[in-house]
């Protein structure tokens, strides 16, 4: 059976923030090793343990049980900074990091003038077109770093902070080359770029280097060795997966493989080693920035979701765009990711709405679509469809065990899986570890 197989994917099957952090640290009481493998600092993880809440953007959440190692896989695009403060913060609160995170020496740094290149790109795109064609990025520099990737000579990667002599003429193209690149596009919103020192930024990186050493190994081996040993993995997605780079709603999606597919090379793990996949899903629909989001509510609906589930990124704190269950996105990535089972999060938001509404269908200029459309354009056109069934007045934030849901609240989550077809395992209440009712 599925649920019995040794290593399991965490992935969100929405826009991102279905509350994959939670269940990520349920899970992890069976796993021994949490892995993140796509993303950066953009996404970010909030876990209520206690009366203790810990936002984490690059750590995994595995750091928050004991005797549980974490690893940044070559995947993951690295700010250094940020992964350095949050070390910090882990430990200052009372949990020692040390031996327990590792840190892919093939993964690529995040530098401030990727942080810049974000804004001053959204800023450039706003100025040529208007404000409607940016993406709404998390300006964390995620998509230039990843454009460094692909570009390679433009990229730094860990390994690199340990060749000082190389790492020095690396420096000085890069910044010939962002100096003029970032100078000319600051120039099209009227702004400056303030030139790179390659002296200054060998001299940053070394010293980074140092701090990260004790962290920094190939995190391939890794998992192949406690793969091999029997030990059991966990593979924790960032982002959602509507924002993945070759699936999601393109343009408006972030750099990476956001799906359960981007493991493979994300992590360098082989596709027939992954067996358990949890798809996370919102009992309704948010999405941060710009792009398609065919249910959303612009209305009362939306305000009641929106303040009832703190609707607020934990990244950026904007307010997130509110909506109904959308089962066509839903089937989309569930069968990307390939997810055995579903976990609902915040079923307690929609407690007090009379009826609760789910997207089955999109229709387009009068007929129904088969599938989920590749032109954002198109996405933005659809007329949802949807089914009405009742809601619950009664709080759920109490319930302790599935069977103790009002049978309004039941008969919605079996209705999800009976469109999504996939079995729903668990059930989330609120944020604590004892909401979580498994079925
Ligand atoms: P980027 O990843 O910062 O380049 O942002 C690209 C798009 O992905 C924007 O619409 C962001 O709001 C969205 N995004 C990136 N990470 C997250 C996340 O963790 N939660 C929700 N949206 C995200």
């Amino acid at each position: 059976m599925a649920t019995q197989a040794p290593h399991a994917v965490v992935t969100g099957l929405q826009w991102g923030d279905e509350g994959k952090g939670k269940i990520v640290d349920w899970l992890t009481e069976s796993y021994d090793l949490v892995v993140r493998y796509n993303g950066g600092a953009n996404a970010g993880h909030s876990v209520v343990i206690g009366d203790r809440r810990y936002a984490l953007h690059l750590v995994p959440c595995g750091i928050l049980r004991p005797g549980v190692l974490n690893l940044v896989a070559n995947g993951v695009v690295l700010d250094p900074e940020q992964i350095l403060r949050e070390i910090a913060e882990l430990e200052a609160g009372g949990l020692p990091v040390g031996e327990r995170l590792k840190i892919s020496d093939r993964a690529h740094l995040v530098l401030p003038y990727h942080k810049r290149a974000d804004g001053l790109m959204e800023a450039a795109v706003a100025a040529l077109a208007g404000e409607a064609s940016q993406v709404g990025t998390t300006g964390r520099g995620i998509g230039p770093c990843y454009a460094d990737k692909a570009q390679r000579t433009t990229a730094v990667r860990v390994a690199d902070l340990y060749q000082p002599e190389a790492l020095r003429r690396q420096l000085a193209h890069i910044a010939g080359v962002k100096n003029a690149t970032l100078g000319a596009l600051a120039g099209l919103s009227g702004q400056t770029f303030e030139p790179i020192d390659p002296a200054a930024l060998h001299a940053t990186l070394l010293s980074i280097g140092e701090q990260l050493r004790p962290y920094v190994a190939d995190t391939a081996a890794i998992i192949r060795d406690a793969m091999a040993e029997g030990r059991r993995v966990l593979f924790e997605g960032g982002n959602g997966s509507l924002l993945d780079v070759d699936h999601g709603t393109y343009p408006y999606v972030t750099s990476s493989s956001t799906t359960a597919l981007g493991i493979h090379a994300g992590a360098g793990v082989p596709a027939a080693r992954l067996g358990r996949v949890v798809g996370i899903v919102k009992a309704y629909t948010t999405r941060v920035g710009a792009g398609p989001c065919p249910t959303e509510q612009v209305n009362a609906i939306g305000e009641h979701l929106r303040e009832r589930g703190h609707e607020y990124g934990t990244t950026t704190g904007r307010p997130r765009r509110c909506g109904w269950l959308d089962l066509v996105a839903l089937r989309h990535s569930a069968q990307l990711s390939g997810a055995t089972e579903l976990s609902i999060m915040l079923l307690d938001v929609l407690a007090g709405l009379e009826t609760l509404q789910i997207c089955t269908a999109y229709r387009l200029d009068g007929r129904l679509l088969d599938g989920f459309p590749a032109s954002a354009a198109e996405l933005e056109r659809v007329e949802p469809v949807y089914e009405t069934v009742p809601g619950f007045a009664e709080e759920v934030t109490a319930v302790r065990a599935y069977d103790q849901l009002p049978a309004a609240a039941r008969a919605y989550v079996e209705r999800i899986e009976a469109l999504a077809g996939v079995r729903v395992s668990m059930v989330s209440v609120g944020p604590e570890r004892s909401q979580t009712l498994v079925r």
